[in-house]
């Protein structure tokens, strides 16, 4: 099928991408020239694993184009997906401008029937306002084109994006329109194989669902942060609390890890979004409310342990980073706890000496030359450090040589923010040890 994407962020790069891999042709739009001229180079703008290889075979057999010309692209498409971003509002509402804009800029220039296809997390009631926008475009033209109107939502994660596209585990569709159905339906037939995974809807409903995921996703990590906080006054491990609640299937082992805060550029923003539609309808999310002040709290946790350490004043003191990328396997520092610490850190004087195997370009760029940050090598982060503290659970920092970190660390002390390690590990090899909700190391 022929399929036009609007917006090369995340969602509609990798869905585009993968729409491509299975044999559409696929043009991708955006109005960043500088981005969609990087792209044709073959430069991809995220860190994503996988994506690189499969961008390049897709430009290459012709699935795959990238363009500025918003026009072209809209007299290409039967389908055209809108992915672009909806960043929250002051308010915490989600700024539909961008979503518009696609959807005027689509009323002005169809001219055939096509299916109009939002992918971006919007709050409910955000396809009517589509729909309207383009009408009113064709109104004034004095087009009468007809379009459908379909919400299906993306649910993919970073670092895992490619895989979550290609093997998604729901395809949610929103539609009122039975031809629209139909051409989904054809579209996502190749991702659709062994059992159903298309879940119909109104449009409302498939809305309401991206934010539902998120919030329910959001509300374990926060619940479980706080079983950690009281299993840490109570002399209790909350890695033994997590493995016991797991073994039962109505709970899962998933997403009950607990750590430094969840962060990202989805979670943060879909909570506040939703919190804030309810509002808008008059109802009070307490849950809701208590999920962000819980998160906003853990965020602020490393920071606290460190000060129980050293004392409040930590000018001075050297502090050794290990991971700064909101979780491993991307480049992405938005909402990061690591950001929450650091400023923290250097509020209270320290220095920090920091390594991330992905993310040390997005923290220059962040903060540019100060004095007291370094970014440098993962053990060189340790050189003159007086502790160690892991913010992000990347695979490299899973068994390091503890002998060397407590060789070059001033004082033998390692915080571990995402409770990767074993404290009697870490304490057998000489180093106090501090994780998250594991009250025995108190
Ligand atoms: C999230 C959802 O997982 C995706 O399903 C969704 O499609 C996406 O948002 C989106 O709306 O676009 P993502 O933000 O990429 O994906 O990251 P996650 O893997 O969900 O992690 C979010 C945060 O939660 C991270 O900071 C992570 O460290 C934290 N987390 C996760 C925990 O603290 N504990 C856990 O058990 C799991």
């Amino acid at each position: 099928m022929r399929v036009t994407i609007f917006g090369t962020g995340y969602v509609g790069l990798v869905t585009g991408t993968c729409l491509a891999e299975v044999g559409n042709d696929v043009v991708c739009v955006d109005i960043d020239a500088e981005k969609i001229a990087r792209l044709e180079r073959g430069e991809i703008p995220i860190y994503e694993p996988g994506l690189e290889p499969l961008v390049r075979a897709n430009r290459a057999s012709g699935h795959l184009r990238f363009t500025t010309d918003a026009a072209e692209a809209v007299a290409h498409a039967q389908l055209i997906f809108i992915a672009v971003g909806t960043p929250p509002d002051e308010d915490g509402s989600a700024d539909l401008s961008h979503v518009l804009a696609v959807a005027r800029t689509v009323g002005r220039t169809l001219n055939r029937y096509a299916v109009v296809v939002n992918k971006s997390t919007v709050p409910v009631g955000t396809a009517d306002s589509v729909r309207a926008t383009i009408t009113a475009e064709l109104v004034a033209r004095g087009s009468e084109v007809t379009f459908d109107v379909v919400s299906n939502p993306e649910f993919l994660k970073e670092g895992d994006a490619v895989q979550d596209c290609l093997r998604p585990d729901r395809i949610i569709i929103g539609a009122d329109s039975a031809r629209a159905v139909e051409m989904l339906k054809a579209l996502y037939a190749p991702f659709n194989r062994n059992h159903e995974r298309i879940v119909l809807m109104d449009v409302r409903s498939a809305e309401l669902t991206k934010y539902a995921a998120n919030a329910m996703l959001a509300t374990k990590i926060s619940f479980m942060n706080e079983i950690a906080n009281i299993a840490e006054q109570v002399g209790a491990d909350v890695e033994l609390v997590r493995r016991g609640i797991g073994s039962d299937p109505r709970i899962g082992y998933h997403f009950i890890y607990p750590g430094a805060g969840y962060g990202g550029s989805c979670f943060p923003k879909d909570v506040k979004a939703l919190e804030y539609t309810a509002r808008q309808h008059g109802h009070e999310p307490r849950l809701l409310a208590a999920v962000e002040a819980v998160n906003a709290a853990q965020k602020r946790k490393l920071f606290a342990l460190v000060e129980r350490h050293f004392g409040a004043d930590l000018s001075g003191r050297t502090i050794a980073l290990w991971g700064l990328a909101f979780k491993p396997n991307t480049d992405d520092m938005r909402e990061a706890p690591s950001r929450t610490l650091l400023e923290q850190l250097w509020q209270a004087g320290a220095k920090v000496r920091a390594y991330d195997p992905e993310a040390g370009a997005e923290t220059a760029r962040l903060y540019g030359e100060r004095d007291d940050l370094v970014l440098c090598g993962q053990y060189a982060a340790l050189e003159g450090a007086d502790a160690l503290v892991i913010v992000t659970e990347w695979k490299a920092f899973r068994s390091p040589d503890f002998e060397r970190i407590r060789s070059q660390l001033k004082q033998p002390v390692v915080f571990d923010g995402r409770n990767i390690f074993e404290p009697k590990a870490v304490e057998e090899a000489g180093l106090a040890y501090y994780g998250i909700g594991r009250g025995r190391s108190v």
